[in-house]
């Protein structure tokens, strides 16, 4: 097993699930910036994974180099797992000239694998852009549910109606109810938001949405939610990215900040090891 840079915690629990090694890897920057990585373990014959988010961008070109160093020793195989696919945002031309980045991401990363794996990824057709390798997307939301269940949570809530289902998958593990918000507009200034279907007086709810990156979405709900008598409001998420001063903004309005390990954050303490290592050995 090889944990890259970005993925260092998350590489330890999944060697700990997989009974791998971990491999010794040096990775530092040279005085223009450019990324050096040397691999110390000998790894011929072995079947390797790779584990290395991709974000933010330095964590992209370690990957590569990563990939290449495992690929000198003459491997068995190799397994890249890129738990954040960053970039997954960008699945389509939104306009004329622009790129689709998560396919040119897509392409790049599968040049040097035999197998790729990734999790809770932002635009489920990202996987169908690993054509020449079996890809999948493992879903963290039974852990996310598993978690929630020992914090007594009473309802989960998507922000939106699209991404109701995977409130509704948390919530079957949780063993509570799902429900998404709906946005309604009273005038030209206010937008109001609520459960579609339930009330939240009194009750502890989550906000559960795939990534936190400026806090602005979960912030809305969390205010809205506080203001309609929710006992406690928690946001959870897979990915935390938390762009800027995204945690304490939302430490403001949340009783409580939750997300997987996916990308190495303060609030990380949901780990998503045993589900990877469960398909690793599908
Ligand atoms: C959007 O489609 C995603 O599912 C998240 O809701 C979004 O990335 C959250 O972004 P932010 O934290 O900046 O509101």
């Amino acid at each position: 097993m090889v944990g890259g840079s970005a993925s260092q915690s998350l590489s330890r629990e999944l060697a700990k699930s997989l009974k791998a090694r971990l491999a010794k890897v040096e990775v530092k920057r040279f005085p223009d910036d450019e990324c050096y990585v040397r691999i110390e373990d000998d790894m011929s014959d072995e079947d390797v994974f790779i584990v290395q988010t991709t974000w933010p961008d330095r964590n992209i070109i370690e990957l590569f180099l990563l990939q290449d160093a495992v690929r000198e020793f003459e491997v068995s195989s190799v397994t890249t797992v890129v738990p954040y696919f960053g970039y997954a945002r960008q699945d389509k031309q939104f306009k004329p000239g622009e790129p689709v980045s998560a396919r040119a991401l897509a392409r790049l990363i599968q040049m040097n694998t035999d197998e790729f794996m990734t999790v809770d990824v932002h635009a489920p057709t990202v996987i169908d852009w690993f054509d020449s390798i079996p890809a999948r997307n493992i879903s963290s939301y039974p852990e996310i549910g598993k978690f929630l269940r020992t914090k007594g949570i009473e309802l989960v809530l998507s922000p939106d109606e699209g991404r109701a289902e995977n409130a509704k998958r948390v919530a079957e593990v949780a063993k509570c109810e799902s429900d998404y918000l709906v946005k309604e507009r009273i005038d030209g200034e206010t937008v109001t938001m609520a459960p579609k279907k339930f009330d939240v007086g009194g009750r502890k709810v989550a906000i559960v949405d795939d990534i936190i990156s400026t806090g602005g979405t979960i912030i809305k709900a969390a205010e809205q939610l506080r203001s309609q008598g929710a006992a406690k409001v928690y946001a959870v998420c897979t990915h935390g990215v938390f762009a800027g001063n995204a945690i304490p903004r939302l430490e403001a309005v949340c009783d409580d900040i939750w997300t997987t390990d996916t990308i190495e954050n303060p609030k990380a303490c949901i780990t998503v090891a045993p589900m990877i290592a469960r398909t690793a050995m599908d």
